[in-house]
Order: C-alpha cells, then structure tokens, then sequence
C-alpha cells in the first residue's frame, strides 16, 4: 500500500516510525514532514486541501493518515473521499468536536457525558454579567481553534472579566467572537485516544501530558512537554467508566446526527473529587501522547486505521499493548513557548536502542545535519516495566543529545530531577 501521512510533528515522525514497519506498507510519504521524516517528506503544507488531493489522486495512495486537527476542519477528509480515496480522519462536520467548543459542549449535554457546567456567548456584557453571577472561578474559552492556545483558566472574577474581553476583543481573531464560559474543575487530567470506525471505540492505553513549561507544573502552557503511559492512577475501572460515559455516548450521538465519527476520538477527561469529567474532545491523535503510545503499540497500525478509515471492523480487530510503561520528554528550544532560537545545530546520536526512540518535531535535515526548526524539537522516547524504568531510559537518552540551551522538564512521569546538566534547563 502507498500512504500518505499529513502533518509535521513529532506525533508525524511517531506514525511514519510505526506504520514504516508494517508489512502492508509498501511506500510512506509525509506531507510536508521534519528532519526526523526526511526520506519520505514531499513538499505539500499540511493545510494545502487542494495539493493534497491531487497528490493523493495522482499517485494512487491507498491510505491517507491526517494528524492534526487543522486540515479536518478545512475538509481534507471529505475532499479526499469525494475522490473515493481512503482517509483516516473525521470530515469537517464531525471534526466541529474539536473545531467548535460550544458544538463540543451541545453534543456532550446531548451524550449525558459528565461535564463542567457552562454557557456560550457572543456578547462581552453578557458573559461578564454571568461571571459575577456565578461567583465561582470559571475558564474562558475561545470558541474556535487557536492553535491549543484559546483556553484560560481564571481565579478571580476580575481575571475572568479580562479574560472575555481579550478573548472576544480578538486576541484570536475570530476564533474568540463566540466563547464558552466554564465552571473551573481541579483534579489530574489524563488523555484517553480511542480508535473509532464510527460504530466502535477501542481504546489506547491512557496518556497524560505535561502541558506547562516548567517542572512542578509551573509557568506558562505549552503544546505538551511530555507524557507518561499509562499514568499511575488510571485503572481499568476508570477506562470502562469513560467508554461508558463519554466515549461510547459520543459516538451514538454524532450518527444520530448523520456525522458517524470515524478516526482518533481524543477525549480530555479530569479526574474530580466527584468522578470523571470531560473537558474537551479532540478529532486526532495527541502530540506528544503519540510518540508514547507508538512505543507501547504492539499491533500493527496499519490494519486499524483502515478499520477506522472504511468506517467498520474495528470490533475485532487485533490492538495488543505492550505490558509496559512509556516516558516521551520533549527537548523545546530555549525561549519556548516565547520568542525562540531556530537553526540550533543538533548532535543526535547514530542509533537508539530498540527501546527508545527520539522524535523529531521541529526539526529539518540540511546538507546532512538537523538544525532545530521550531519550538518543540524533539520527543525523547522510551518504554520499560514500569513508568521508573521508562522515565530513567528517557532522561539517559537526554544526556547522549548535544543541543545547547535545549529547554525540558526534569520531572515527567511524577519525580523532580535534578543533577547533571541543570544549565540547559532554565528552571523555574
Ligand atoms: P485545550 O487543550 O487547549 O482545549 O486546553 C484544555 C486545557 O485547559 C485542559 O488540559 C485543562 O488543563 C484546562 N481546562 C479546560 N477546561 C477546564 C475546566 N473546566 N477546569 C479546569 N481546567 C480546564
Ligand atoms: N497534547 C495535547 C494535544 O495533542 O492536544
């Protein structure tokens, strides 16, 4: 089979690593890929909707993997399958679960899923008039997509009153013009990504990310500085609560409405003190719970995102995780998530050990050496028999990485680290 990965990230590299190594994977493109992915790249942006079906078409490609969550909103998927082409990802209705929170939050009431109370609004006075109403801390949330930025979790009513006025003032163009104010939840929050042919969900081993910059979950928010699979705190109870509660209602609600999901279905979920809640849906897979979940997935993927793709199958086919635990520490540019340095020379050693891999995010090959070409460079990956061993074969592989002024966390699957090499970490 030919296929057709779209994306750039490290949750890209992950997805080229797994499926290059299945059988039924005769050749492996990547639009527009990294360093990381630089024998399969071709140079279509991953929003070309337009370059990306006439490659798909041309070329005959079997499979078209989409990762992230932009091109689902613009259509890519219904483009592609106008031109009966295979594509693993939701078209642009079903893809308003992650394209519109206010949608997402209809479609939840509408599911019974256990979430935050909230309201949507258009209008700044009503959305503050309710702010002061309520009186307890609440989140501002953009309604569109703003690049995982969009959502800010206030204290005070005076915070949140700033909040709606940045928000729907345009600090996200018009992404912001509607909003949805939410009660505020505490409590972990963990990431659990099912495969879904619009009929079944099948589960992934849950993830949870790291979303702030610094250690002990301080400063700003970021696209995710690490995970850890699963997390010590999930149980197989809590999954099957979740499947029943969220993900399975979900699924009934979108063919009710004529949008059978089919695809990743992402849902954020936030452990309370009063049970499981879901904070959000994505429509893809998560970066960087994927480079985790790749290093734990013993099955071939291949098989089922094409379950997933023909919308049917997924029921029995094989999805075998490995007994194991898997740590991703991303390795960011110094600056991130603020203004950073690029063309950073990187010194990757010349292979990992079968346990391990280093994902390549922002990253590009030139004349033979990678320079760092983003903000989150690389994801550091590896599994052992437990998160420890995990976490201690991702930080060894750290220190064998030569990228000055390189910026990661130290405590990525729970335990503060300190010692060698503190400089490169700018620290709280
Ligand atoms: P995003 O992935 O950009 O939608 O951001 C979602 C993040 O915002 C979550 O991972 C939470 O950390 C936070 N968040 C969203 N909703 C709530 C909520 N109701 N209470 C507390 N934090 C929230
Ligand atoms: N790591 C969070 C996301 O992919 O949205």
């Amino acid at each position: 089979m030919k296929i057709l990965i779209v994306g750039a990230g490290g949750r890209e590299h992950a997805l080229a690593w797994k499926i290059a190594t299945s059988p039924l994977c005769r050749r492996l493109y990547v639009a527009p890929g990294n360093g990381g992915t630089a024998e399969w790249n071709i140079p279509v942006a991953a929003n070309d909707i337009a370059g990306l079906t006439e490659f798909a078409r041309r070329e005959k490609v079997d499979l078209t993997v989409v990762g992230p969550e932009e091109p689902l909103t613009l259509g890519l998927a219904d483009a592609l399958r106008a031109e009966n082409l295979t594509v693993f990802g939701p078209g642009r209705e079903a893809a308003r679960l992650e394209g519109s929170k206010a949608f997402a939050k209809e479609v939840m009431a509408k599911a019974g899923a256990p979430t935050a109370a909230s309201r949507v609004f258009t209008e700044q006075a009503a959305a503050c008039a309710y702010i002061e109403k309520t009186g307890t801390p609440v989140v501002v949330k953009a309604d569109g997509l703003a690049a995982g930025k969009g959502v800010i979790v206030t204290r005070t009513a005076a915070e949140a009153k700033q909040a709606v006025h940045d928000v729907m003032g345009g600090a996200f163009g018009r992404a912001g013009e509607r909003i949805v104010v939410e009660e505020r939840l505490t409590g972990p929050e963990v990431s659990l990504l099912c495969f879904c042919d619009g009929e079944t969900a099948r589960p992934m081993t849950a993830v949870q990310d790291h979303k702030r910059i610094f250690d002990g979950d301080a400063g700003p928010n970021t696209g995710g500085m690490g995970v850890c699979a699963p997390p010590s705190f999930w149980t197989p109870a809590l999954e099957a609560e979740a499947m029943e509660r969220v993900v399975t209602p979900t699924l009934r609600e979108m063919r009710r409405r004529g949008a059978p999901f089919t695809g990743v279905l992402f849902v954020g979920l936030m452990l309370t003190d009063a049970g499981l809640r879901v904070l959000e849906y994505n429509v893809r897979f998560g970066d960087p719970e994927t480079q985790a979940l790749m290093m734990l997935l013993q099955s071939d993927l291949v098989p089922l995102l094409l379950a997933c793709a023909r919308g049917g199958g997924l029921e029995t086919a094989r999805v075998e995780w490995r007994p194991e635990a898997a740590v991703c520490v991303v390795m960011a540019a110094p600056g991130y998530p603020g203004p950073y340095a690029k063309d950073i020379p990187l010194a990757l050693p010349q292979a990992t050990p079968e346990y391990a891999a280093i994902f390549h995010a922002g990253t590009a090959l030139r004349d033979g050496a990678y320079l760092s070409a983003g903000g989150r460079v690389l994801g550091v990956t590896a599994r052992g028999a437990d998160l420890t061993a995990a976490r201690a074969r991702a930080y060894a592989l750290t220190e064998k990485i030569g990228f000055p002024g390189a910026r990661f966390r130290r405590d990525i699957a729970g335990v503060e680290r300190s010692g060698s090499g503190d400089e490169k970490n700018t620290g709280r």
